[in-house]
């Protein structure tokens, strides 16, 4: 097994730029391989997840092009010109790529089916197949999981559905196979959760109503290449904020061209009311998203009950939340976040036994945790943490190394590829001492 060992450091200093956002490249190669014309994406994400999505849609005979590991050239097919892949499709450790080729797949003339590794193999994907079988798509699923297998050759209507969680999975899946339905396709969400889908479908010409938490979509006649350059991935630049927040010396941390979708920018608005300095610079768009520039100071954390609305917004950067809370004054309080139990861990659990390990003070729930920060003394003690296998919980714990005791071994750190390859050689510039080491 790969593991990290993190040794304790007081400080982290310099600028960096994240990878390209893991949201939009899915989404950039979907939609440009099923366009009219060739679309040319900079700043693409090559993580382990994007690169499952790009063997896919080459498996559905899009060409597609790689001069570079962020430069992709995707030869679109146009929205009929998918073919059958002729073998299960591999989404690795992807629940978007999964979750997003379920609603594509389900539109298309030819049977599909697929698969993914041990922790996608769990996850749930009825919250797709349900939904898609109102619109008269054949999905089955094994118990309510993958493999999911896709019969093809049905027509599909539109329908006016309303998710009983707020999931831009669920929400993208529908409008992707909204795209082949008969009459407009209409996704209400429960609370806002991340827009991409909708901005990417507009800059490709296809006409959405959107009104509040309701999406309708009109299924195009063709989708127009793009030009399109992915911003960095705001839920990358997470873990460094956070740093930034514990240690960052007195110039401060500065993270360029980031993301701030406000679809994407829960984790700002929480670390702000907890007494974060983070400052917004040079601020302009890529696109149909916006970007800027972080520069993020060291600051005094107090403990905050989040929000509950706050919690789609923030829904891949509760790791990291978690070790900003256990540094901070007094007690955080997160509820509303079951959905935390079904990413690529079920991460209450796993950062709730990381915190047993390491000494950290707090209850679970249900549906969050409750956490009693230690701001002055090293809010965590040395020792092993296990991952589960989940990239965004083990570079968390990479963090808290800013406030440890004693080194501390990160365990099944393999998938930290998936979303970030490149992550310790960034964390070594800014100073952290996090390193690979076998178990
Ligand atoms: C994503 C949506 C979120 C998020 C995931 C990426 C997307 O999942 O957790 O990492 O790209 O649409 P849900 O839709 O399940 O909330």
């Amino acid at each position: 097994m790969r593991d990290f060992l993190a040794q304790p450091t007081a400080a982290v200093a310099g600028a960096i730029e994240v990878p390209g956002d893991k949201s939009i490249s899915h989404r950039a190669l979907m939609l440009a391989g099923v366009a009219d014309g060739t679309s040319e994406v900079t700043g693409f994400l090559a993580g382990e997840d994007c690169l499952a999505t790009l063997q896919a849609m080459r498996a559905l005979g899009v060409r597609i092009e790689q001069p570079s590991q962020t430069h992709v050239v995707v030869h679109g097919a146009g929205l009929r010109g998918l073919q059958a892949a002729g073998r299960a499709l591999d989404m690795g450790n992807a629940g978007t790529a999964m979750r997003l080729f379920t609603g594509l797949l389900a539109a298309q003339s030819f049977d599909s089916a697929l698969i993914g590794d041990a922790s996608l193999m769990k996850r749930p994907m009825e919250r797709v197949a349900k939904p898609l079988r109102l619109m008269g798509a054949s999905v089955e699923t094994e118990e309510g999981h993958p493999p999911v297998h896709i019969r093809g050759g049905q027509s599909l209507q539109g329908i006016d559905y309303l998710m009983p969680v707020a999931s831009a999975q669920v929400k993208s899946a529908l409008l992707l196979a909204g795209l082949y339905a008969e009459g407009p396709t209409s996704v209400t969400s429960p609370a806002v959760c991340r827009d991409h889908s909708e901005r990417m479908l507009q800059s490709c010409g296809v006409r959405l109503d959107i009104q509040g938490l309701r999406t309708t979509l009109h299924p195009p006649a063709r989708l127009v290449a793009q030009a399109l350059n992915v911003p960095g991935d705001f839920s990358s630049a997470a873990f460094f904020i956070v740093a930034g927040l514990l240690a960052a010396d007195p110039a401060g941390l500065l993270i360029r061209n980031v993301g701030l979708n406000p679809t994407r920018t829960g984790l700002l608005d929480i670390l702000r009311a907890m007494g974060g300095r983070i400052e917004v610079e040079r601020e302009r768009s890529s696109g149909a998203e916006p970007v800027a520039d972080l520069r993020v100071y060291a600051s005094a954390l107090r403990g905050i009950s989040v929000p509950p609305a706050l919690v789609p917004l923030a829904i891949d950067e509760f790791p990291v939340l978690f070790i900003a809370a256990a540094c901070a004054q007094g007690t955080t309080l997160v509820t509303g976040a079951e959905e935390l139990r079904v990413k690529e861990s079920d991460r209450i659990a796993a950062v709730a036994d990381g915190f047993t390990a390491l000494g950290v003070v707090h209850d679970v729930l249900r549906d969050g945790l409750r956490i009693h920060g230690r701001p002055d003394a090293p809010a965590f003690s040395g020792g092993t943490v296990d991952s589960r296998g989940d990239h965004r919980v083990a570079m968390a714990f990479a963090v808290a190394s800013l406030r440890a005791a004693a080194p501390l071994k990160i365990r099944d750190i393999a998938n930290v590829a998936t979303s970030f390859p490149g992550f310790l050689q960034l964390a070594a510039s800014i100073g952290l001492a996090v390193a690979e080491c076998g178990s």
